[in-house]
């Protein structure tokens, strides 16, 4: 059999700020290395040349008059070629992808936390991503108090970040309402646990994970 034609797998890492994805997203990527599964990490907003750029025109702080809906739709920009130019050709290619964030940050943070209206969000994903979604999603948890004072200190706050504390209040909300919407395809993880814990966590649901991939 040749293997190049088995597709890689989607994996989506979000929650909201100072959850720890980064150091998360490397413990992934080093686990499925050991596995031998080939795989690239990336990230939204970003993960091109083009969605970088993108990316940062939205966290720029001086960017204050950014819309709501001009953000959604920088969101979808930013994904469409970031889909097109990254993420298919490496699924496609059998290559695994763990992406830091994706579609379910746009519910949470334009739909809930902006209030744009969830259809519309839900049709761009249609038109934007065809048939593209995370097959699994880990979906890294944290009181909102707790996740923002780990973020304040990396210092620097970017335009997101300098949003009041009821806004990631209701990004929470939301990334929880997803995981109990969609069980098979999320898996919520408690943050505030120890980083051996979230890890040993992190472990059995890749094993899980994989051994029903392949
Ligand atoms: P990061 O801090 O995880 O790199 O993400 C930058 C910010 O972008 C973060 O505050 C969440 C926000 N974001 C959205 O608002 N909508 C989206 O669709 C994505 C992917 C990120």
């Amino acid at each position: 059999m040749n293997d190049s034609h088995i597709r890689g797998s989607f994996i989506s890492i979000e929650g909201i700020e100072g959850v720890g994805k980064s150091t998360n997203i490397r413990f992934i990527c080093e686990f499925l290395n050991r596995l031998g599964i080939a795989n690239i990490a990336t990230r939204e907003p970003g993960g091109t040349p083009i969605s970088e750029k993108i990316r940062d025109l939205l966290l720029e702080v001086s960017n204050k008059s950014i819309c709501p809906m001009a953000e959604l739709l920088m969101m979808f920009s930013g994904r469409a070629q970031h889909i097109c130019e990254i993420i298919e050709p490496a699924l496609a290619s059998g290559s695994w992808v763990i992406c830091d964030r994706f579609t379910d940050a746009t519910y949470a943070y334009q739909g809930a936390g902006r209030g744009l209206s969830v259809d519309l969000i839900q049709q761009l994903e249609i038109l934007v991503q065809g048939a593209i979604r995370p097959d699994l999603t880990l979906i890294f948890d944290i009181q909102t108090n707790l996740g923002l004072e780990r973020a304040n200190q990396r210092g620097n706050p970017d335009r997101f970040e300098r949003e009041d504390i009821e806004f990631f209040d209701r990004a929470r909300h939301c990334y929880l309402t997803i995981a109990d919407a969609s069980p098979d395809r999320c898996k919520l993880i408690d943050a505030s646990q120890s980083i051996g814990q979230v890890q040993s966590e992190i472990r059995d649901l890749l094993e899980q994970f994989v051994a029903s991939r392949t």
